[in-house]
């Protein structure tokens, strides 16, 4: 029998391109959806039959009722959170307790884990991350720090081990002098949390995914937070703490390098980032704001604003070199309809010189430098072929084609699933 595949589909940004909705549309293609990376920090919003759901650790393929979702071995989940978005689910009809699988090597990210994420950016002053607060930096220095604890830790001495850990915790905060807090009805949830995860199948997923490989099924590895947030080649320290990047694959879910097959590298027409940390392409004017609010960019996990720019060429270049993306997908570009001029950033100039790379230092002095293309002005949400498509749009795509060296083979143009068009690009 013929091998089955993995398939990437990542966000090659900072985030919050539209991951959710993408797997949902490619899902009935895959057997099986697995995420390798991050956890209750990412927000993938799904709207289908006038339903929206947003989901932060469980798969975008849990909606198809016939595919297997995985958790992997790369993820953090905190039980509480983890129980909020599940119950959701199960209240809306969809049964999880047979369909998802979750790593005994995700780590957990426990209530005092939140509370230093809080004390480390407290710390930080000016130079905050600005993160999601979710304890996600401290759950994954824990793990490197080989002294976390493992999902499948629940199943054995859980009480002892907790203990230990938070008592660890408790010590590095009062250190920090960062006692005024209060976990204690936090802690509960989190321990009915635990309970509740305890009726789940917790398993060696690498096996079973591997398993699901040779017995020919394909799998969709699903990204969370995007390229330019990898704690490796992000815009550290202004990045999440996991490897969000293809690589992250292999190393969160247990497959090879060969056993990938597609790298689809999932960017916005235009550019946004929630948090702190250099950007680029950043519009602090009107264009900001008409993106902001067409565009609806506000955080799906906090609520903040997102900083809003135009498509920055020189930042998605290094994303698909670092991913390997073998294939574009182009959301939110209805968001641009209205534009008479739309700009794309094809270089930096900095320190007085001009590069089109994307530097280990991005210092204030930092100025895009765009090109102007024309706008199309055309309401394109309710179009359903590229043969529909208006000839300025066609030209922004080809000129990002030419530009980035690698097709965009789906175009999304609004938030529904219907809204997604395959183009029939050759080869
Ligand atoms: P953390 O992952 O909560 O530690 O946050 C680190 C940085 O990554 C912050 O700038 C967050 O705003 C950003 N971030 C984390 N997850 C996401 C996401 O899913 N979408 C967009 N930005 C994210």
């Amino acid at each position: 029998m013929k091998k089955g595949k993995v398939d990437a589909l990542l966000g090659i940004v900072f985030g919050d391109e539209g991951k959710g909705k993408v797997v949902d549309v490619f899902t009935p293609e895959y057997d099986v959806v697995a995420r390798f990376a991050g956890g209750p920090n990412a927000g993938h919003t799904i709207i289908f039959e006038g339903q929206k759901f947003v989901l932060r650790s469980i798969p975008s393929g849990i909606f198809a009722k016939d595919k297997v979702n995985i958790i992997g071995n790369g993820c953090v989940t905190a039980p509480d959170l983890f129980m909020a978005e599940a119950k959701e689910l199960e209240a809306a009809g969809y049964d999880l307790k047979e369909r998802l699988h979750i790593s005994k090597r995700a780590h957990l990210i426990l209530p005092t884990h939140r509370v230093l994420d809080r004390a480390y950016e407290a710390a930080k002053g000016k130079a905050k991350v600005g993160t999601t607060g979710k304890g996600i930096g401290p759950t994954y220095s824990d793990k490197a720090a080989r002294i976390g604890l493992r999902v499948g830790d629940i199943l054995d001495r859980f009480e002892e081990k907790y203990a230990a850990l938070k008592a660890r915790h408790e010590q590095i905060l009062k250190d920090l002098h960062y006692t005024d807090y209060d976990i204690t009805d936090e802690e509960k949830l989190w321990l009915e949390g635990v309970e509740y995860l305890r009726g789940f199948h917790l398993t060696d997923t690498e096996i079973e995914i591997n398993r699901y490989l040779k017995e020919g099924k394909n799998v969709l590895a699903e990204g969370a937070q995007g390229t330019m947030l990898d704690i490796d080649h992000g815009t550290y320290p202004f990045v999440s703490s996991s490897n969000t990047t293809s690589g992250g694959v292999c190393t969160g879910l247990g497959v090879g390098p060969t056993d990938i097959r597609e790298v689809f590298g999932i960017f916005k027409a235009y550019s946004t980032r929630v948090g702190s940390g250099p950007f680029p392409v950043e519009l602090f004017d009107e264009t900001g704001d008409t993106l902001r609010e067409v565009g609806h960019e506000y955080g799906a996990v906090t609520g903040r604003n997102r900083r809003c720019g135009w498509v920055d060429l020189v930042a998605l270049k290094y994303a698909i070199m670092v991913d390997g993306v073998t294939k574009l997908i182009m959301m939110k570009s209805d968001v641009l309809d209205s534009f008479e001029t739309i700009k794309a950033c094809v270089a930096y100039k900095m320190d007085e010189e001009e590069i089109d790379y994307f530097p280990f230092d991005i210092n204030e002095t930092v100025e895009p430098v765009y090109v102007d293309l024309p706008g199309w002005q055309t309401d394109m949400t309710k179009m359903q072929s590229e043969d529909e498509f208006p000839e300025e749009f066609n030209a922004y795509l080809s000129f990002l084609e030419e530009q980035l060296g690698v097709p965009i083979k789906i175009v999304s143009l609004g938030p529904d699933r219907e809204q997604t068009i395959e183009r029939y690009t050759e080869e």
